[in-house]
C-alpha cells in the first residue's frame, strides 16, 4: 500500500490545478500537505506530532484509522499526548453526555495552544452534523481550526491544505452524501485485525436515535471493494476482520445488484487465509433465516451475536419504531440459539424512554433472564433534541430511571457472570492481542464468545490463533493456559 501511495504520488505535479475526481483528488492534496508539513517542521526544528482522540463507537474508530492514515501519510508523527501539533477530536453525539466531554477537554487544547504556535486543533465526527454545535463552535471556540462533519472525512489532506492557506476556522459539514471513494491510505491500529465499513448511515430512524441525522441514508459499499480490501488486509497479516455498519443486517439493499448481508458472508468466508469474521450491528427486524444458515455453517464466523434488544416491552419497543416486538425477539433468540448452540449474545437496552412504567421495565427484566446475556451494554436514555423522542411529554424523571438503571445493571451483571463462567475449563482457540496491560509476563487474547483471556506466552504469538486451556473464570475474563504444540485443536470453530 505505501509504495502503491508513493508510485501515485511520483504521477502528481503540484503546478497543475487540483483533479476533480476522486481519489485523484485527495491524493493530490495529500502531496501539497506534505510539503507544508515539511515547511512547518523545518521551522519548528523537529518532527511535527500528531494526535488523534476517538469518542463513541466502532465506526468511529475505523474512521479514525482513516485519518491517521492521512496524518502519517502527509508527515505527522504519531502522538498519544495532546500537546501534539495537530490534535484532532473525532466526536460522538449518541447520547448527551459525550458532548459535554468534548466541550470540557477543549478548554485544556487551548491552552496548550497558546503556548504552541504550530499546533492545530480539528473536529470531526458526528457532534460536527449537528448545526447547533458548530454555531456553539465558531460563537465561543474561535481557536478551533478545522471543523468537518461525517460525510466528507475522505477531504482530510484537502482540507488539511486549507488550513495551511488561510489560517481562519474552516467549516465544512455536508447534510448527506450518496458518495462513498475508495482506495484512500488508512493506519491500523492492530495489525492482525481491522474493522471493514460495509455500509454507512442508517434508515431506521429509531424515535430515540440521532444517527440516521448525523449518519445520513444508508449506502453499502460495493461487495467487490469490501472483499478486495479484506484480500489486501489478509496479505497483510489480518486474521480478523470486524465487519461493520449501524444495520448490517439490510446490507447491500440498495445497491443496484442487490445482496444480501448472508451473501457478501459467503463471499468473505471463501477468503483463504482470513480466519475469523466479527460483525456489528444487527438489528431484529432485518436478521433473516438466510443469515441464521450461514452462521450455523461458517467456519469462520464467530460464534458471538450483538443483538440490541433496547426495551423488553412491546408498548415501547413500538413507540421507539423498532419493528419487533418482545416475543417476536424472543422467538428470534430460540431460532439462533438452536441453529447455533453455543452461541455469545450482547445487547445494548435503554433505560428510561419515554413514558416508560414499572411494568415496562418489567419486560425488559423478564428478557434479560429469559436471554441470559452473556455480556450487555446498558444505557440511561438521553434526549437528543432532532428525534421524535425528545418531543414526547411524558419524560420519566431521573431519580427513577437511576434506581431502574442500578436494578437492571445488577441483574445483567449476575447473570453476565455465571454465562462468563461456562466454558471454563475447556480448551478454546484465542486470537493473541498483545501483553498484558498490567502485567507484563502475560499475553492477552480473546475468545471467539469475544471475552478475554490472559495467558503465559511468548510475545512472538502476538497475532496469532493458539489453544488456550481455560483454567479459572474471574468474573468477566478468563485466566488460562497455553496447551504445548500438538495436533488438531478440538471441535470449536477456528
Ligand atoms: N439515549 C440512550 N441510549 C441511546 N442509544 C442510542 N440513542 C440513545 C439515546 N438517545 C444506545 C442504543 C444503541 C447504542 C449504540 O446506543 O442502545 O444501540
Ligand atoms: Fe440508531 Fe436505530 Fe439506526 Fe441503530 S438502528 S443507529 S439505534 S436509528
Amino acid at each position: 500500500m505505501v509504495n502503491d501511495i508513493e508510485k501515485i504520488l511520483e504521477t502528481i505535479d503540484l503546478e497543475t490545478t487540483p483533479p476533480l475526481e476522486e481519489p485523484m483528488r485527495q491524493y493530490y492534496f495529500l502531496k501539497k500537505a506534505r510539503k507544508y508539513i515539511e515547511e512547518a517542521s523545518k521551522k519548528a526544528g523537529r518532527p511535527l506530532t500528531a494526535c488523534t482522540t476517538t469518542f463513541g463507537c466502532q465506526m468511529n474508530a475505523r474512521d479514525s484509522e482513516k485519518l491517521e492514515g492521512i496524518l502519517h501519510q502527509i508527515g505527522y508523527v504519531p502522538s498519544q499526548s495532546e500537546e501534539a501539533d495537530f490534535v484532532i477530536y473525532n466526536t460522538c453525539t449518541v447520547r448527551e453526555n459525550a458532548n459535554q466531554r468534548v466541550y470540557g477537554r477543549l478548554g485544556v487544547l487551548n491552552s496548550y495552544k497558546k503556548k504552541n504556535p504550530h499546533m492545530m486543533i480539528a473536529l470531526c465526527g458526528c457532534m460536527m452534523q449537528e448545526p447547533e454545535v458548530v454555531e456553539k463552535l465558531q460563537k465561543s471556540y474561535r481557536f478551533v481550526d478545522l471543523i468537518f462533519g461525517t460525510h466528507n472525512i475522505y477531504k482530510f489532506a484537502e482540507l488539511i491544505v486549507n488550513c495551511f492557506e488561510c489560517r481562519h476556522q474552516i467549516i465544512d459539514i455536508w447534510k448527506d452524501t450518496d458518495q462513498i471513494v475508495e482506495d484512500l491510505p488508512s493506519e491500523r491500529k492492530y495489525p492482525f485485525k481491522s474493522g471493514v465499513n460495509i455500509m454507512f448511515g442508517c434508515n431506521n430512524f429509531c424515535s430515540y436515535c440521532i444517527v440516521p441525522y448525523v449518519r445520513g441514508r444508508e449506502r453499502s459499499r460495493n461487495p467487490k471493494d469490501i472483499v478486495r480490501e479484506i484480500e489486501q488486509l489478509v496479505k497483510d497479516g489480518v486474521v480478523e476482520v470486524m465487519l461493520l455498519g449501524q444495520n448490517v443486517n439490510s446490507y447491500g439493499k440498495t445497491l443496484e445488484d442487490p445482496i444480501t448481508f448472508a451473501q457478501l458472508l459467503r463471499e468473505i468466508e471463501k477468503i483463504d487465509g482470513l480466519k475469523r469474521i466479527r460483525f456489528m450491528t444487527s438489528h431484529p427486524k432485518d436478521l433473516s433465516d438466510e443469515l441464521i444458515e450461514v452462521m450455523k455453517n461458517s467456519k469462520k464466523i464467530c460464534n458471538h451475536l450483538h443483538l440490541p434488544l433496547q426495551s423488553g416491552s412491546s408498548r415501547i419497543l413500538k413507540i421507539m419504531n423498532r419493528k419487533y416486538t418482545k416475543e417476536q425477539y424472543l422467538e428470534l433468540v430460540d431460532k439462533i440459539r438452536a441453529a447455533v448452540p453455543d452461541i455469545s449474545l450482547t445487547t445494548d437496552i435503554i433505560v428510561g424512554f419515554p413514558g416508560e412504567t414499572e411494568e415496562d421495565f418489567q419486560e425488559t427484566l423478564d428478557v434479560v433472564r429469559k436471554v441470559r446475556y452473556d455480556s450487555a451494554f446498558t444505557f440511561i436514555y438521553s434526549k437528543r433534541t432532532g428525534t421524535p423522542a425528545a418531543k414526547m411529554e411524558n419524560q420519566v424523571p431521573e431519580d427513577i430511571v437511576k434506581d431502574r438503571f442500578d436494578r437492571l445493571l445488577a441483574e445483567v451483571q449476575t447473570i453476565s457472570k455465571e454465562e462468563s463462567k461456562k466454558v471454563e475449563g475447556q480448551v478454546l482457540p484465542v486470537l493473541v492481542e498483545g501483553i498484558n496491560e498490567h502485567d507484563p509476563d502475560l499475553l492477552t487474547g480473546r475468545l471467539t464468545n469475544n471475552l478475554l483471556v490472559h495467558f503465559k506466552g511468548e510475545k512472538e504469538l502476538i497475532g496469532t490463533i493458539t489453544d488456550v486451556y481455560l483454567k479459572e473464570c474471574r468474573g468477566f475474563y478468563y485466566m488460562g493456559e497455553k496447551l504445548e504444540e500438538q495436533e488438531g485443536s478440538g471441535t470449536w470453530h477456528n
